[in-house]
């Protein structure tokens, strides 16, 4: 990133957006781009102070500078080469006047050796200007930085040494969080412990988690099922567990691409989201749910953007990680359409979801789910978008055999009394979720009268079900045509499949 901004400075490119929440670091890093190649004065100005000299006081600004329109103003003024960072001009960037100004400051930065660098926790770039300015997003802090605060850290608290390995796992414990964030979590270890060693990586990590939910868009997920927990998805699991080693530097170095990504469709209650969160269990990467929901805000003009910037940049920052998106339809559905429902937000969002997806190049592996294909947009759903797009049917008879062992071994250690294949012989067209609140539903009855649950308990929950595929028999019968003809059956091999009978 500080040399793409370095090449940009070189290369005389007048306008700059570094779309950041950590300004201290980017401010360094700028300043620290200007003092090597191009050797540049760096100004910086904000709302309160007006323009002031890179590492000058606060109080040493130049006169009549505080109004945007006059710090640019003075930009243009100076005679001298030098990059100007612009830390407040993101609320006024809207205002006619101050287009104005940008646009005719940079016309005449071309031989001039100027820069203007706008800073801004959020992307908005009025319409005027998105030809003449380049976007740069400011990542969070790598290994290295981070091995800066926690040296800082340990000094200051004059910890005693500690071994390069101890010292690894704190730093990955605190990947996907600022520098500010990192130094808190640090410092807040340290308190609690009165010492930082490999035994308060949990602390860490845990602080780490409390952070990273506080913006409410992503969350780490901790599932203690394995995927012996899911009854039959076969072809599904063995795909998985063929790629648990896929990002490990041996698979790179066989020449082995990394896995992009996966879409789970389905029926409701026949596992999806279960078969995602077990698979971090089984690759034994983090994972990390998206929820797409909160990503919209209205509140702000480019606010929906950056919330999803953001929690990608966090996810990216984690890898290798897992990705969870439950239920994308659901983000998604009706993009194309959206332009008068919300402004269009809602298929800008899906734009750049897109292009990252194809744009990636960190170990972020996409675990999306959906129920109905019929609102995902159509270049979701092509070849190449996803490394495999998974149908994820009901229950076969065998399936079923096996969800009720599983549900019941879960709850009773001898089963032995129980004829699954009676149970199961009345259960056609049941999900695994509703065949694991049958067994619920039964061991309420007979908890309620005292007893201990038995087969006919079963029987009469099952009967006094009506399963989905039955309500909405119209939906599951469109979604399995559909996903019969594009998507890879996650239960059998296709031969099989064909043979099956539903
Ligand atoms: N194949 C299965 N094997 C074992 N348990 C299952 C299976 N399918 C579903 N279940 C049970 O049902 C619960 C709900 O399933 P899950 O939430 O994964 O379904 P889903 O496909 O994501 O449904 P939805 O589309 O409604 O989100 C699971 O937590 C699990 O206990
Ligand atoms: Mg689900």
């Amino acid at each position: 990133m500080k040399e793409e901004l370095s090449i940009l400075i070189q290369a005389q490119y007048p306008l700059i957006y570094l779309v950041t929440s950590e300004e201290e670091r980017a401010e360094q890093a700028v300043a620290s781009i200007a003092q090597v190649k191009p050797n540049r004065r760096v100004f910086l100005w904000t709302v309160t102070h007006g323009i002031v000299e890179y590492g000058q006081p606060r109080n040493v600004t130049q006169h009549n500078t505080v109004s945007p329109e006059a710090a640019i103003e003075w930009v243009v003024r100076q005679k001298e080469p030098g990059i100007f960072v612009f830390k407040d001009l993101h609320p006024f960037i809207d205002s006619p006047a101050v287009t104005r100004w940008l646009r005719d400051a940079i016309a005449g930065f071309k031989e001039a050796q100027k820069t203007i660098v706008l800073m801004s926790p959020v992307q908005n770039i009025p319409i005027e200007l998105e030809k003449e300015v380049v976007v740069l997003d400011f990542p969070l802090p790598n290994m290295a930085e981070l091995n800066e605060v926690l040296t800082q850290q340990l000094e200051i608290t004059r910890s005693r040494r500690i071994t390069t390995e101890t010292r690894e796992k704190l730093l990955k414990a605190t990947l996907g969080l600022t520098h500010d964030e990192a130094e808190k979590v640090y410092r807040k270890a340290y308190v609690t412990a009165n010492r930082l060693t490999e035994e308060e990586v949990d602390i860490v990590l845990s602080e780490k988690k409390q952070l990273i939910r506080r913006n409410g868009i992503l969350e780490f997920i901790e599932e203690d099922e394995t995927l012996d927990s899911i009854g039959g998805l076969e072809e599904l699991k063995h795909w998985l567990h063929q790629r648990s080693n896929a990002f490990t530097e041996r698979a790179r170095e066989y020449g082995l691409p990394q896995p992009k990504g996966m879409l789970i469709l389905g029926v409701p209650g026949c596992g999806k989201s279960l078969i995602a969160k077990t698979t971090s269990r089984l690759w034994g990467l983090p994972l990390l749910r998206l929820d797409m929901g909160r990503v919209y805000d209205g509140s702000m003009v480019g606010r929906s953007e950056a919330n999803l910037r953001n929690a990608l940049k966090t996810a990216e920052s984690i890898s290798p990680a897992i990705l969870f998106i439950d239920e994308i339809d659901k983000a998604f559905a009706g993009t194309s359409g959206s332009a008068d429902s919300d402004g269009g937000t809602s298929s800008r969002i899906f734009g750049s979801f897109l292009t990252w997806m194809q744009e990636k190049s960190s170990p972020v592996f996409v675990m999306a789910t959906a129920n109905r294909v019929e609102r995902l947009p159509g270049e979701f759903l092509r070849k190449g978008r996803f490394d495999e797009i998974f149908f994820v049917d009901l229950p076969n008879p065998q399936e079923r055999t096996e969800i009720f062992r599983i549900h019941l071994t879960k709850r009773r250690t001898d089963i032995t009394r129980f004829d699954l294949e009676q149970l199961v012989s009345i259960c056609d067209g049941f999900s695994g979720a509703e065949i694991e609140q049958a067994i619920i539903a039964a061991m309420y009855e007979a908890f309620a009268q005292d007893r201990e649950f038995t087969q006919l308990d079963i029987i009469a929950a099952i009967k006094a079900t009506m399963p989905l595929s039955k309500t909405m028999s119209e939906q599951v019968t469109a979604l399995r045509d559909w996903a019969r003809q594009r998507a890879r059956p996650a239960a059998a091999s296709v031969a099989e499949y064909q043979r099956m009978e539903f």
